[in-house]
């Protein structure tokens, strides 16, 4: 797990877009994982900005989202197909078809889950999934408790994320209290995976989550059975890591390419000292 701590939310949003950025120009029909809330936001800015100066196309890609609420229509305001479009879809030239959010409508739960995973297995996996983590250290909306290998499923929420969600409802009673989301299994199989954390307030999961015991309590904390897992932290959420030292150390000693061809540079430097021993006779 590579976990990497910037100053503020603002070089965390860039650094994860540069992630995508990358991705996009080795692979311009890579398939995207994406998620909503609060936090990658400024990620998604980010990719339109370079969108509009002409740096990434994404006439080639295709998007699957992590999640969506139950009963929410994809015109709801509060549904996550809503969200995406405002903040990514409409502002780029991602092909509609080629958009995925789980059907909060659909009326068989159990199809349309199945058809979402064989979707994604179809295309060729997930090449990054971006993840943001909840103050209960979930991701996707795997609520504590969710199997660690579970799948693309319905998903009763815990009361404290439907209290937490209820500032974006007019009336309280509105607020979904199930949703439709990608397993922890699933998640698990995406190539590379890519959670964004900012604040105060997600020191404590991202701790748990990083450095903790591996727990379905704490369902982030399986992304360390994930061998090719990026975090990137504002100082803020990297607060509580006992090891933030160390992260900063590796991530500031990032080999370069060649850095670590020790057996070429141990030949070059024979050769140097042949020739200089040449030389002097
Ligand atoms: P946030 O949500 O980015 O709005 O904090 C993260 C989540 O609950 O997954």
């Amino acid at each position: 797990m590579e976990v990497i701590i910037t100053n503020d939310y603002d070089s965390l949003s860039k650094m994860a877009a540069q992630y995508v950025i990358d991705l996009l120009n080795r692979k311009p029909n890579a398939v995207l994982g994406l998620a909503t809330g609060s936090t990658p936001v400024g990620l998604y800015r980010e990719l339109v900005a370079r969108y509009r100066e002409h740096k990434i196309d994404f006439a080639q890609v295709t998007t699957f989202n992590l999640d969506e609420y139950v009963g929410l229509s994809s015109d709801h305001p509060q549904s996550y197909s809503h969200f995406m479009r405002e903040h990514l879809f409409e502002h780029i030239n991602i092909p509609e078809q080629a958009i995925h959010v789980p059907n909060g409508t659909t009326t068989n739960h159990e199809a349309f889950c199945q058809w979402y995973e064989g979707e994604i297995q179809r295309l060729g996996g997930i090449d990054v999934q971006i993840l943001g983590i909840g103050g209960d250290g979930h991701i996707a909306f795997n609520e504590p408790g969710s199997s660690l290998g579970s799948r693309t499923r319905l998903k009763t929420l815990m009361e404290q994320t439907v209290v937490d969600n209820a500032r974006f409802f007019d009336d309280p009673g509105d607020v979904p209290r199930y949703a439709i989301t990608m397993g922890v299994g699933t998640i698990l199989e995406a190539h590379h995976c890519l959670l964004v954390a900012s604040g105060e307030n997600k020191a404590e999961p991202i701790a748990q989550a990083i450095e903790g015991p591996i727990t379905s309590l704490v369902t982030a904390s399986a992304l360390q059975l994930h061998r090719d897992v990026t975090v990137v932290l504002d100082e803020a959420a990297a607060s509580q890591l006992q090891l933030r030292d160390y992260y900063r150390w590796v991530h500031v000693n990032k080999p370069s390419p060649g850095d670590l061809d020790w057996h070429r540079k141990a030949e070059t430097q024979a050769e140097k000292s042949r020739r200089s021993t040449a030389e002097e006779l």
